[in-house]
Order: structure tokens, then sequence, then C-alpha cells
């Protein structure tokens, strides 16, 4: 039960709203794409959730895949909901996905309504909860008709397991046609999340318009370019890093040429009294359109560290321009 005056963790930013809906959202929300799987010590990322929950986390993005092993993230998050945040699920959005691979054969892929349909109700019993407040569709599927991808998210809604429901990397053209069939359906596509950093500008093209155009929030992910936004790539990569550890950031990511341009936006945070992460952050949030950033932690002082930046200053024009020289156009 909320008590009144507000308790500590809505001291911070502002929420945004998402799109045109009646949902706001956090400004930084928090991802368990990486860190929070059965592989992963349950007491650390238990801590994590804890500490951005009580600095105004009140949205988590899972998927059914995310572990690993798959489906492990969510079943972490459903004993950290048990143990600690129950008590907060209606002060809580949570989202899950499917789309990328999950179960042998053809019904455990893409976009199918028997997919998705399915994938839902595993990601339930998993969470041990009765909806999610987003469910979205993980990637495009080349070959499913949209239509019935589309009506198997109206479908999930009209069930009452999702409250609203959203896509995941829909290039331009593809989310316009997939938001005028949601909206025919009854139930208006509520946001849109794509990967968008410093480093990923390529939403500028279209991606962006189009989402606001429509009507979607947008959540930008891996805004910190998976930890290359932060200052531990300065001078080498730390045996902890996520680039260390093998997987989805590979070292030759880390050019010479990367380097010098991380080590630049890196004096420009430090002159304005903050760390690049921070500096990244403020960047992508000076756009309105953006709803909120999909981040990662492994430890509680990253989502510390990350969450101060809603209380630096916004860039000035000197920042931009000199933030402009470095990345150049998009
Ligand atoms: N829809 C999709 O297809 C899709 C794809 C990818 C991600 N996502 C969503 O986006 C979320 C975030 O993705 P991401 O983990 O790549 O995001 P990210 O915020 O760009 O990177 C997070 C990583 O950066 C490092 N880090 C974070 N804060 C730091 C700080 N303050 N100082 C130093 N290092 C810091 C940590 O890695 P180290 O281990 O190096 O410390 C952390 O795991 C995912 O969990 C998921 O919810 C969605």
């Amino acid at each position: 039960m909320t008590a009144f005056p507000a308790p500590q963790r809505y001291d911070g930013a502002p929420f945004r709203r998402c799109g045109r809906s009646g949902l706001m959202l956090p400004p930084i929300a928090l991802g368990l794409w990486q860190n929070f799987g059965g592989v992963d010590a349950y007491e650390t990322g238990r801590a994590v959730v804890r500490r951005a929950f009580d600095r105004g986390v009140t949205h988590f993005d899972l998927a059914n895949n995310y572990g690993p092993p798959p489906g492990s993230a969510e079943e972490g998050f459903g004993r950290m909901l048990a143990d600690d945040l129950r008590p907060y699920r209606d002060e809580l959005v949570i989202a899950t996905k499917a789309g990328h691979a999950m179960w042998p054969g053809p019904y455990g892929d893409w976009g199918s309504r028997k997919y998705l349909v399915a994938s839902l109700d595993q990601s339930l019993r998993r969470m041990g909860i009765d909806y999610v407040d987003i469910f979205y569709h993980h990637r495009p599927d080349p070959d499913t008709p949209l239509e019935e991808t589309m009506a198997a998210l109206a479908h999930v809604v009209r069930q009452g397991k999702a409250l609203h429901v959203g896509l995941s990397k829909y290039p331009p053209e593809r989310a316009r046609e997939a938001a005028a069939l949601l909206r025919q359906m009854g139930t208006p596509c509520l946001i849109h999340q794509f990967r968008y950093s410093m480093l990923e500008r390529a939403p500028e093209d279209g991606w962006l318009d189009t989402a606001a155009a429509e009507g979607m929030g947008i959540a930008a992910f891996s805004p910190l370019a998976q930890g290359l936004l932060t200052d531990k790539y300065l001078d080498g990569v730390p045996g902890d890093a996520r680039m260390a550890r093998g997987g989805s950031l590979p070292p030759d990511r880390l050019t010479a040429a990367l380097r010098d341009s991380l080590r630049r936006l890196a004096a420009i945070a430090h002159g304005g009294g903050r760390s690049l992460a921070q500096l990244a952050l403020v960047w992508l949030l000076r756009d309105p359109r953006v709803t909120t950033l999909l981040v990662g932690a492994r430890a509680v002082a990253q989502i510390d560290d990350t969450l101060a930046a809603l209380h630096k200053p916004t860039l000035t024009a000197e920042d931009e321009r000199a933030i402009a020289a470095v990345l150049g156009a998009p």
C-alpha cells in the first residue's frame, strides 16, 4: 500500500508518459537480460533489483529467453517478487517478450500465435504472476503474417494476461503496419524498444519519428552500449567486464578509434562532474520522445552510478557541441 507522504523511492526524476497512453514510466528502467540468470548469484541480482526499486525504478524488463539458461531470469525475478516485491505489485510495470528461440520445434520461435500465447503462459508461471504489464513481440518475423502476430498480442490483452503490448526491433515501415493493425484490433501499441545510444544511432533514421508519430512510447535498450559507454574501457579491459567474459560484446568492438572517442567523451563527462555512463544517459534523455532507458547492472554500485544521472545537470550548448564533434553525423 502506498503510504502518504510518498515514499522516498518517488523522490527521483519525474516519470515520463509512454506515448499516447495513460502509463507513466521511470526515465531509467532495469533490464534483466544479463546478470540475473540461473548461473548468476541470486543475492547479487536481488540486491540490485531492491536498490533500483528503492530509488524509483518501477519498471523491469524481461524476456522468456533471458538467463542463461533461458527462462531463469524470469524464475529469479519471480523469486524476488515472492521474497521482496509482491506487496508492491501495483507499483510495478513488468514486461516480458517472446520472439527469439525458446524451445525446440517450430512452435518455440519467431511470431506465430501458437508460440506467443504459449510463451506468455510459461512466463507468467515462471514469475508467479497473473498478468504482465507489457508483452512484447521480441523481433519481426519475416514469414508469419503480421496480422497473425498482432492478433496474438491483442488476444493476450483480451485474456487479461497482459495490460499492454509492444514491439521490439521492428524497422519503421513494419512498425507502422503493426501499429495500424493493433489499432484496428482495439489494442494500441504502447511502446517500441530498440537499441539506441551514443554509439548506436541508427534509430535517428526514421525509428524515433515513426514511433512518436504512431503514439508509441520509446524504450532505448543497451543505452550504455553494453558497458562501452562507461569509464571501464578507457585504459584496458577489466577482467570482470562483459567484454572479458565472452558473449554479446566481442573484444574486436573496442578498436583504437573507438577508445579514442570514449576518452574524449569521458573528458567531456568528467569536466561536467559526471561519469561517462551518466553523460550517455543524460544525452539520450534530452529527447522527450524517449520514454525510458533500459539499462543493465551487475552490481549495486553500477545502478547507483547510473541512477545518479537523473540528478545531474542537463547538457549545456557547449557540451552538445563537444559531443557532436566526437560522435559526428549519425
Ligand atoms: N529487445 C531486445 O532485443 C533487447 C536486446 C538487448 C537488451 N535489451 C534490454 O535492455 C536491457 C539492458 O541491456 P544491456 O545490459 O546491454 O544495457 P547497458 O546498460 O548498455 O549495459 C549494461 C552493462 O554495462 C555495465 N555497466 C552498467 N552500468 C555501469 C556503470 N554505472 N559503470 C560501469 N559499468 C556499468 C555492466 O556490464 P559489466 O559486466 O561490464 O560491468 C552492465 O551489465 C536488457 O537487460 C534488456 O532488458 C533488449
